[in-house]
């Protein structure tokens, strides 16, 4: 007997449901925002390389395996493993993996609003003609002068955070669904005119040769990590997202396929979105090394050069703050999910505690721009010179959402009985299903443990690397 559970936050109302809201989790801020500016302080094209074999090895295993224990236990990550352990009778800290994740969740939503924030921003800077035949410099101190004011900053993450809410506070197929199925299609096709802009106005063979020739001088363990961590963050994984969004999904969806879907939607999305970046930054002169203000230093050129750009570039930052939308209520979904569960509150309630937690913590970023830009108790130490918002991305994308998915592999390739995996994963091909377990079982794990040892030095001090 297949083992059946209820959800009761609710489910999608289809497979394709599903796949358009873990995409539209998975595709956000760190698609357009992030992957171009790491890719850029990283080297290019050997990053892009690492990346994309990060998402291959470890992203879509590690995908299948969360929406396998998402579907399997039915509710918030900390119930689903506190359940599933039992059932599989392991032991009963297999919920910390899913303590682990909620409290992910609210770091990276408490700067993810943040960034976002400027997206917002940007929609009424273009909106209003600010970037007209707008020159670098100019652009350059139009993103200075909104970083470095905390008031405007805190204006706009406050406003995102209330967006948030008001999605989660209506639930799952209520608020999201409808979302999700015009946005992500409008944000894509958004992405293909950029490109063709940067086709015929930028320099193009020079932004292809960045992102895709490798100059493997470039690489350090730093780098490797950092292509692990930005693999994760992209596709969500690792803090109980998409275990969230695995429990709403009905019991026939081919697990494997739909994880195939929304990781290869998540890696074009990011790697067109370097496309339409860097033939501009280089066409431009502009620094493709120079941090998180790329796009935002960048796209306003192409707006106020290209006919309509005050449309398209109105459009773009409408669509960007959308993209962030959508992922940011997967972020906090599984605390207020889990919230529901423990306390037997009402959804409204539980937003309301868990946006007021995000939004303070918020505050850290905000301040990270401007007034406090570097921590100093950490300075002698590898964290010198990082600022609150530094720390908290290298500790979550880097660190936690990494362990998090080993922790996941490992319940699923390990602890779990096969008879379970099988039941739950439902994988026709017995040769498909292989490959799963033996990416899950060891690839993943001793890729993920290999990584952090390497960045730690260990390695080097055994002698097992120079
Ligand atoms: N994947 C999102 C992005 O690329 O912007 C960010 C994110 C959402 C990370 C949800 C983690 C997560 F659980």
């Amino acid at each position: 007997m297949a083992t059946v559970r209820t959800s009761i936050h609710g489910y999608w109302s289809s497979r394709f449901v599903f796949v358009l809201a873990a995409a539209g989790s998975a595709v956000g801020l760190g698609n357009i925002w992030k992957f171009p500016y790491i890719a850029g302080e990283n080297g290019g094209g050997a990053f892009v390389l690492l990346y994309l074999l990060c998402i291959a090895l470890f992203g879509i295993p590690v995908m299948m395996s969360e929406v396998l224990l998402g579907r399997r236990g039915r509710s918030s990550p900390v119930n689903t493993m506190t359940t599933l352990a039992a059932e599989e009778k392991r032991t009963k800290a297999w919920r910390l993996l899913g303590v682990l994740g909620v409290l992910a969740g609210f770091l990276i939503l408490s700067y993810y609003s943040v960034i976002a924030g400027w997206a917002l921003a940007y929609v009424v800077e273009t909106a209003t003609g600010t970037f007209s035949g707008v020159t670098g410099e100019k652009a350059g101190e139009v993103f200075t002068n909104l970083i470095s004011n905390p008031q405007r900053l805190l204006f706009w993450h406050t406003v995102f955070i209330v967006l948030t809410m008001l999605v989660v506070v209506r639930g799952v197929s209520g608020g999201l669904e409808k979302a999700v199925r015009i946005l992500m299609p409008a944000l894509f096709i958004l992405i293909i005119i950029m490109i063709g802009y940067a086709m015929l106005n930028g320099n193009f063979m020079e932004g292809l040769k960045f992102l895709f020739t490798p100059d493997f001088s470039k690489l350090n363990p730093e780098v490797v990590l950092k292509a692990m961590g930005q693999a994760f963050f992209s596709l969500s994984l690792g803090m109980g997202a998409i275990m969230m969004y695995g429990s709403y999904l009905p019991d026939d969806a081919s697990i494997a396929t739909t994880s195939f879907q929304v990781a290869m939607a998540d890696t074009l999305v990011a790697i067109l979105a370097g496309l339409a970046i860097f033939p501009i930054v280089f066409a431009n002169g502009l620094e493709a090394s120079q941090g998180p203000g790329l796009i935002f230093n960048t796209l306003p050129l192409a707006f106020g050069q290209m006919s309509g750009g005050l449309l398209f570039g109105t459009i773009f930052f409408i669509l960007l703050v959308f993209a962030a939308w959508t992922s940011a209520i997967s972020l906090i979904e599984p605390a207020v999910a889990w919230l529901i569960e423990r306390f037997s509150i009402s959804r409204f309630i539980s937003s309301m505690i868990c946006g007021v937690v995000v939004w303070v913590i918020g505050l850290g970023t905000v301040y990270s721009f401007n007034s406090w830009e570097k921590i100093e108790v950490f300075n002698g130490t590898f964290l010198e010179n990082k600022s609150f918002f530094d720390l908290l991305d290298y500790l979550t994308s880097n660190i936690m959402l990494p362990l998090g998915g080993l922790l996941i592999c490992i319940f699923a390739a390990w602890s779990m009985t096969e008879k379970s995996r099988r039941e739950e994963l439902k994988i026709k091909h017995e040769g498909a299903y292989k490959v799963w377990r033996f990416l899950a079982r060891y690839i993943t794990p001793i890729g993920v443990i290999l990584i952090f040892l390497h960045v730690l030095g260990i390695l080097e001090k055994l002698n097992l690397v120079t």
